[in-house]
C-alpha cells in the first residue's frame, strides 16, 4: 500500500471533530477505498482544553491554523473554521498557494470567493473539494457535477437548510414557537455560528448560488441570489397551507430561463403531494432536471456532525486515489456567462394572507387593486366573522409577474381596511 495521506484539520467543532470520528471508526474501509491510509497528523482550534469526543492528544497542534499550510508533512487540509473571511480565507488562500489540496465545508466561503480560489486551484493543479458544503451528507455536488455531467441542465432546487427545514417541521407538527425550536437546531449542531444565516436564508443562497454554478456551469454569483428567509412565517399560515393543500417549505431554486439564470431562496408553499413536501425535519432534498436523465432527487440529512463528516472524508478519498474534476465542472475557461435574471421578472403564483376590518367592501378594495396590476385571482377564502375586527382573509393568484405583485402588495398594505403587514407566500410545483 502507498503510503498515507496526510490530513492537516483546521477546526474542532461539529465538522472538524466529526471527520475525525469517521477517519477512526472507520479506518479499515476508508483505507480501502482510498488505496492508501488516510490519516490526521496536524490540527488547530482555538482552545486546546476543550473536550472534542475523540483524541487529539498525538497530533500536532496549531494555535494559528494559516500555518497548517506551511506543514511540510501535510499532503491535504480541511478547512472547517467558517466564515468568508478571516482565518478561514487566510487558510484557503496559503493551502492553495503552498500546493496543497484543500477540503472545505465553507458554503460562505465557496459563494463569496469561490471564483477566484477555483482559478487559484486550477492554476496550481490541487483540488479544491466541498461535497460537505451543500445538503451536508448528500453527495449533491457529485450528483450535479459528474452523475449529471452529459446533461443540459434546466433547473436545479432544493431544501438547502436542515435548520429552517428542522423549524418549520417542529412549527406544523407540533404547533411550538419558532425561538424555541431555533434554540433546538443550535444545541443539536445544525445551526451556522450566527443562526440569522440560517433563519434569513443566507446559508440556503450561499448553496444555491454553488449549485447553479456547477449545474448551469457558469462563476459563482452569489450576489445575485434573491434572498427571503422564514422569520414571518406564522402559525396562522401554516394552517392555511395545510387547509389549501400546501406545505411550507424554504426552498432554493435555480432556473435556467430565455433571459438568463434566475436563482432565489424564499419560503414557498408546496402541494403536499411533491415528494419535496414531504422532506422534513433537518433532511434536505436536491432536484435537478436533465434533457435526458430528466427529474433526479437527491435527500438526506443536511447537517450535523456524521452526515458533513462523511461528506468531507468521501473528498479525502478522492484526493487520496488522485480523482480529480474541475472545481465547476469544466475549466475556467469554459465557464459560461449567462446574465442573472431579476426577481421582478420571475413569473409564478401567490398566495396572499391579509388581516383585514370585517365590514362590506373591504374585499373589493383588494380585488380591485388586483384588477388594476392585472393579477388574475385563482380562489379566495375568508375565516371567522367578527364585525368591525380584523379577520384573515386568503388569496391565491393565478401565475403573475413578481413586478405586478410588488406594486399590488404595496397598494394593499396602505389600504386603511388591512390591519398588518400582508403575508406572501410564493407557490411552487415542488
Ligand atoms: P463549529 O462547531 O462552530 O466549529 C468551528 C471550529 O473552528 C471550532 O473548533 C473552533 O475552535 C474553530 N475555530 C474558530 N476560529 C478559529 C481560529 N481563528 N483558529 C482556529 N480554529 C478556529 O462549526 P461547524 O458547525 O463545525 O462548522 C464549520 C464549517 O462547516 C462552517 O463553514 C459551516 O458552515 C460548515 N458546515 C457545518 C455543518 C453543520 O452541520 N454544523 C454542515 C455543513 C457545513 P474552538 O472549538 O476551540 O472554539
Ligand atoms: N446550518 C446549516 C443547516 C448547516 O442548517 O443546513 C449545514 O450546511
Amino acid at each position: 500500500m502507498s503510503r498515507p495521506l496526510s490530513v492537516a484539520v483546521a477546526g474542532l467543532g461539529t465538522v472538524g471533530a466529526g471527520v475525525l470520528k469517521v477517519l477512526r471508526d472507520n479506518a479499515d474501509l476508508v483505507s480501502a477505498r482510498a488505496g492508501r491510509p488516510i490519516a490526521v497528523t496536524a490540527v488547530s482550534a482555538r482552545d486546546r482544553s476543550k473536550d472534542r469526543g475523540v483524541p487529539v492528544a498525538g497530533l500536532r497542534w496549531y494555535d494559528d491554523p494559516v500555518a497548517l499550510a506551511s506543514d511540510p508533512s501535510v499532503d491535504v487540509v480541511i478547512e472547517a473554521i467558517g466564515g468568508s473571511e478571516g482565518s478561514a480565507r487566510a487558510l484557503a488562500d496559503a493551502t492553495i498557494a503552498a500546493g496543497k489540496h484543500l477540503v472545505t465545508a465553507n458554503k460562505a466561503l465557496l459563494a463569496v470567493h469561490g471564483a477566484e480560489l477555483a482559478a487559484a486551484a486550477e492554476a496550481k493543479g490541487v483540488s479544491l473539494a466541498f461535497e460537505a458544503a451543500v445538503a451536508g451528507g448528500i453527495p449533491a455536488i457529485k450528483a450535479v457535477r459528474e452523475g449529471l455531467a452529459a446533461n443540459r441542465i434546466s433547473r436545479v432546487a432544493g431544501i438547502l437548510n436542515g435548520t429552517c427545514n428542522y423549524i418549520l417541521t417542529q412549527m406544523r407538527e407540533h404547533g411550538r414557537e419558532f425561538a424555541d425550536v431555533l434554540a433546538d437546531a443550535q444545541k443539536l449542531g445544525y445551526a451556522e455560528a450566527d443562526p440569522s444565516f440560517d433563519v434569513d436564508g443566507i446559508d440556503a443562497a450561499h448553496k444555491l448560488a454553488i449549485l447553479a454554478a456547477l449545474a448551469f456551469g457558469r462563476p459563482v454569483a452569489f450576489d445575485s441570489v434573491y434572498v427571503e428567509g422564514i422569520r414571518r412565517i406564522s402559525a396562522v399560515d401554516i394552517g392555511f397551507a395545510t387547509e389549501l393543500g400546501y406545505r411550507i417549505k424554504l426552498l432554493g431554486l435555480a432556473r435556467q430561463t430565455e433571459q438568463g439564470i434566475e436563482t432565489r431562496v424564499h419560503p414557498c408553499m408546496v402541494p403536499q403531494s411533491a415528494p419535496i413536501a414531504r422532506v422534513d425535519g433537518v433532511f434536505n432534498a436536491v432536484v435537478a432536471e436533465g434533457n435526458f436523465v430528466g427529474r433526479v432527487m437527491l435527500e438526506g440529512r443536511g447537517a450535523g456532525e456524521g452526515p458533513t463528516a462523511s461528506a468531507v472524508v468521501a473528498d479525502l478519498i478522492d484526493i487520496a486515489r488522485g480523482r480529480f474534476t474541475p472545481v465547476w465542472g469544466a475549466s475556467g475557461s469554459a465557464l459560461s456567462h449567462a446574465p442573472s435574471v431579476p426577481m421582478s421578472a420571475h413569473v409564478g403564483a401567490y398566495y396572499l394572507r391579509l388581516m383585514v376590518v370585517d365590514r362590506p367592501g373591504v374585499i373589493a378594495d383588494v380585488t380591485a387593486v388586483l384588477r388594476d396590476e392585472g393579477i388574475s385571482l385563482e380562489s379566495m377564502l375568508q375565516r371567522g366573522r367578527s364585525p368591525g375586527e380584523a379577520v384573515p382573509v386568503v388569496l391565491v393568484t393565478h401565475e403573475t409577474r413578481e413586478s405586478a405583485m410588488s406594486k399590488a402588495l404595496a397598494k394593499i398594505a396602505a389600504l386603511n381596511t388591512v390591519m398588518e403587514d400582508p403575508a406572501l407566500i410564493r407557490i411552487e410545483a415542488g
